[in-house]
């Protein structure tokens, strides 16, 4: 964001007549000098108010009263598509619980099943016949569930998201198919693939992650209850994406290498993540969260 406010100071500066659109307006029409980051839009759909720094905190949907914090409503709640709130939806904001850690709504990770989330919308983003222009659209004004997340975020940053769903449909960006596989009845309901490339995953980790998260993976906890390795044994789903955008709100930014071939990518992903199927390696330490015991699926055939 902050870069193209700056590059619009620059072109605005350096025009007799500005445009008369706002700056925010040409980002989503995707000009030549601020096209959409998908990569950006990856951390915005997973949780869009850690990774902007929007000071917004949902209304917890345990409790009967809107006890969140910002938003159109002041209160943590986002409207639907005729203005109403939302309300005690608090699930229903972050694009990633509507649409699932796959991008598949209903037919993914999220559906019936597998994680049987009760928040999670029929739409398959990775399937839906819309256009950027209806998928755009449809983030912006809300409808069928969906919140109107044009009262919360701008054009610019809605125009990432959709470049990141097509980056992904469209191979620039790494599909979660080609990372891990949908198990019915196994833990989480996912194994990773086949193919990874374990020393060159152990080598990627050392090289580029290392300095932050320690040698074995154990310099901080995260979520305050896994190591690196304990956390990607057991929830491989989600981290996929973690490696395209980074974790929203903390220092670590995306990790994967320049470039827009998906396949590669993925490949990338799945040797990282491979790699962390070592329990010797990547211990758990004192991490209360456990980990993969023998002969748990998740890991298919790299755990060790
Ligand atoms: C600049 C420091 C930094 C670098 C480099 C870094 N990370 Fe992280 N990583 C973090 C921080 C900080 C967190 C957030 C911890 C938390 O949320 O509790 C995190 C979180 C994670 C998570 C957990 C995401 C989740 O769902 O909670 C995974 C997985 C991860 N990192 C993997 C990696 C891998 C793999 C690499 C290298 C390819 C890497 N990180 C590089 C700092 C870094």
């Amino acid at each position: 964001m902050i870069r193209r406010s700056t590059l619009w100071v620059v072109l605005l500066a350096g025009c007799a007549t500005a445009p008369a659109e706002t700056p925010v307006a040409d980002a989503a029409s995707g000009g030549e000098q601020a096209q959409p980051d998908g990569r950006q839009g990856a951390t915005i759909y997973d949780k869009w108010w850690a990774a902007l720094g929007i000071d917004f905190q949902p209304d917890d949907p345990a409790t009967p009263a809107a006890d969140g914090k910002g938003g159109p409503n002041g209160d943590g709640t986002l409207n639907d598509a005729d203005g109403n709130a939302m309300l005690n939806g608090g699930h229903d904001y972050r694009l990633k619980n509507l649409f699932g850690w796959d991008l598949r709504g209903g037919d993914g990770i999220y559906g019936a099943a597998y994680h049987a989330k009760p928040y999670v919308l029929p739409v398959n983003l990775l399937a839906v016949a819309w256009t950027r222009e209806q998928m755009t659209e449809r983030l912006t004004a809300g409808g069928d569930g969906v919140p109107a997340y044009g009262q919360v975020l701008d054009a610019g940053q809605l125009a990432q998201v959709v470049e990141f769903v097509f980056d992904v449909r469209e191979g620039r960006l790494p599909r979660p198919d080609q990372i891990w596989e949908l198990s019915e009845g196994t833990p989480k309901s996912y194994r990773l693939r086949a193919g990874g490339d374990v020393a060159r995953g152990a080598q990627v980790l050392s090289d580029q992650c290392a300095s932050c998260h320690g040698a074995d993976g154990r310099g901080f906890l995260i979520d305050e209850r896994y190591s690196l390795g304990s956390h990607a044994r057991q929830k491989s789903y989600e981290d996929w994406l973690k490696m395209i955008g980074g974790q929203p709100g903390t220092s670590m930014g995306g990790q994967l290498p320049p470039g827009d071939d998906g396949a590669a990518h993925a490949a990338w992903i799945l040797d990282v993540l491979a790699a962390l199927c070592d329990r010797q390696a990547f211990p758990t330490g004192d991490a209360s969260a456990g980990d993969a015991a023998d002969g748990d699926a998740r890991c298919g055939g790299y755990l060790k």
